[in-house]
């Protein structure tokens, strides 16, 4: 058997307009798979879907006709084997600092985004008994960054929501598992860090002394999706240049 392909696969990857969602896109269309990508932008997601050969479906996945009208698009190409749950990230705030209404989106959109599509897809993966779900979360899950909070809670909740939901389903082949990205060049980033001396102060403390590529966080949440990753469930993927250690 070939190692790491993906032919008459079916996946949707939300947040896949841009950045690490793309790359993630990106890197299953290499490996055979149907790919539909879901994001708010229409003119970005064309292009992006264009650029890798992808279907796409505007969706906002922070509330339940979003993710309904994604899963209802993506399945309209064949039952979803693969879900990739990724959007982007609450903005920033001090702890104290954060507002009623930015806790309540960042519950949305990066919290409950994830349930609601998981919720979505699982019963057909339980029923063909092969599924993989996969949440994009954060480095900020184990070590919180001041100056996210919103992030550094949701995505401890989503992690440990797909771990929880992992126990339930993994007799039916369904694994559920998180990517966490440290530092990654994207959009994102250009924006939370915009004075070049503090970039090149902070790629300094990475031990991999440089910012991740959308592709290398993109490369795990792909190898996730393969059968060989079938007996991986219930765990979360660093991919942060070492900065953890
Ligand atoms: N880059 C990093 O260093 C880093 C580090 C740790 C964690 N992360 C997390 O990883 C995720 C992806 O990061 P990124 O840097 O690739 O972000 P990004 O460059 O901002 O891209 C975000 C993508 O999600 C889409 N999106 C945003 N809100 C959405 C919504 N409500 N519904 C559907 N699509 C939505 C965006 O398109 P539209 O705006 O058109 O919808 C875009 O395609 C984020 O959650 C981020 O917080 C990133």
């Amino acid at each position: 058997m070939t190692l790491f392909r993906l032919e008459g696969r079916h996946a949707l990857v939300t947040g896949g307009s841009r950045g690490i969602g793309l790359a993630a896109a990106h890197a299953l269309v290499r490996l055979g798979a149907h790919v539909t990508i879901a994001a708010r932008g229409e003119d970005a997601l064309k292009a992006a879907a264009a650029t890798i050969g992808a279907r796409w479906v505007v969706a906002d996945v922070g509330t339940p006709e979003g993710v309904r009208a994604a899963v209802e698009a993506a399945n309209a190409a064949g039952p979803l084997d693969i879900l990739v749950s990724n959007a982007g990230g609450p903005p920033p705030a001090l702890p104290s600092g954060v507002t009623e209404e930015a806790w309540q989106r960042g519950f949305e959109t990066t919290f409950l985004s994830t349930v609601r599509l998981a919720e979505a897809v699982l019963p057909e993966m339980r029923e063909r008994r092969w599924g993989r779900i996969i949440a994009v979360t954060s480095l900020s899950v184990g070590r919180p960054v001041v100056n996210l909070p919103v992030s550094n809670a949701m995505r401890a909740a989503v992690t440990n929501h797909l771990r929880t939901l992992a126990l339930e389903v993994a007799a039916d082949g369904v694994t559920c598992n998180t990517v966490a990205p440290g530092y990654t060049a994207t959009d994102r980033l250009k924006a939370l860090h915009t004075d070049p001396a503090e970039a090149e102060r902070l790629q300094s403390r990475i031990p991999a002394r440089r910012f991740g590529q959308p592709g290398e966080v993109g490369a795990a949440v792909a190898f996730l999706a393969t059968h060989e990753a079938g007996y991986i469930t219930g765990q979360e993927i660093l991919v942060d240049g070492g900065w953890s250690i």
